[in-house]
């Protein structure tokens, strides 16, 4: 049997496989694939970890959600305690930790426990100084160079809008934070400097495994299971990176419900201008 089924016969113009239409999709698909190939793309449209990413449950998804700010701070013990020695987050000062819930003083403390780098002594050795609400969560690296050549040539990406652009979002980041250890499938090569991890690219990535039971300090008493040091990370990073969704969202329920009222009145007037027409 020939497999006609799949070839295209089509005499319309514009349809696929034919005429302008079959050029300009031609033409979109090799954009599509140069851009890809460029990086210009969005590294959801590229790139997607072969193993399908297991659905959690957060406090912050859906539209009446809420962050659970205890979580929050116990994300930045976490982001302070683990990830800091690798990762930046740019975007964030310690002034905006605030909105986890804490007082101007607790966000002092915690910026004055911080150093940043400040232009150099008089002897020309790099300086730094304890910091301050104003100053960046600034990337461990001198420069994005070191960055790379401190991990076998691939850069931590900065943190600050990491788990909105992330591909896979939040199940994925927390599913790669804990998916470690397993043995690779038969045949793959992990190469020196990388691990094998199913829900990274590939199944490479060159982050080592971080998060092991016990392996960061919470101050409310809170168990630091690994599980629970990655349900914990990742809400803060969701927070850092929208820190008004609950806002948003709060505006959106108040919005809904004025137009409800809106139109029930719209439908009563209705009604009244309409009554005497007979
Ligand atoms: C020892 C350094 C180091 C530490 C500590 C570290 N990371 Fe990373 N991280 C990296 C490197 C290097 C990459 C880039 C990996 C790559 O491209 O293969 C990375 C990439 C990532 C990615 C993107 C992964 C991907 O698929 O491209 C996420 C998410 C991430 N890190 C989260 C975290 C979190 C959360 C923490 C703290 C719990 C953390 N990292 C701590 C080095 C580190």
């Amino acid at each position: 049997m020939k497999p006609e089924a799949f070839t295209i016969r089509s005499s319309r113009p514009g349809a696929p496989g034919n005429g302008p239409g079959a050029f300009a999709t031609g033409a979109l698909v090799a954009c599509l694939a140069l851009a890809g190939a460029a990086g210009c793309l969005p590294d959801a449209a590229r790139a997607q970890s072969p193993t399908p990413v297991p659905h959690h449950s957060w406090s912050f998804t859906g539209p009446l959600s809420h962050f659970d700010m205890a979580a929050v701070q116990r994300g930045y013990a976490v982001y302070d305690q683990v990830c800091a020695s690798c990762h930046g987050m740019t975007a964030v000062t310690y002034g905006d930790l605030g909105g986890m819930g804490l007082t101007e003083e607790q966000v002092g403390r915690i910026a004055h426990a911080h150093h940043v780098r400040a232009g150099t002594d008089a002897t020309g050795k790099p300086a730094s100084r304890p910091a301050t609400s104003d100053d960046h969560l600034l990337s461990p690296y001198a420069s994005p160079a070191a960055a790379v050549a401190a991990n076998h040539g691939a850069r931590p990406p900065d943190q600050s809008r990491l788990a909105v652009v992330y591909p896979g979002g939040v199940d994925r980041m927390r599913a790669l934070l804990l998916g470690y250890g397993r043995s690779p499938p038969p045949g793959t090569q992990v190469p020196e400097g990388s691990f094998y991890n199913p829900y990274a690219v590939n199944g490479l990535i060159a982050m080592p495994p971080l998060l092991h039971d016990g392996g960061v300090t919470y101050a409310d008493g809170t168990s630091p299971t690994a599980a629970q040091q990655a349900d914990d990370v990742v809400t803060f990073l969701a927070w850092v990176a929208q820190p008004h969704l609950e806002e948003r969202h709060r505006t959106g329920v108040r919005v809904i419900a004025f137009l409800l009222v809106l139109l029930v009145l719209t439908f009563c007037l209705k009604r009244r201008i309409w009554s005497d027409v007979h």
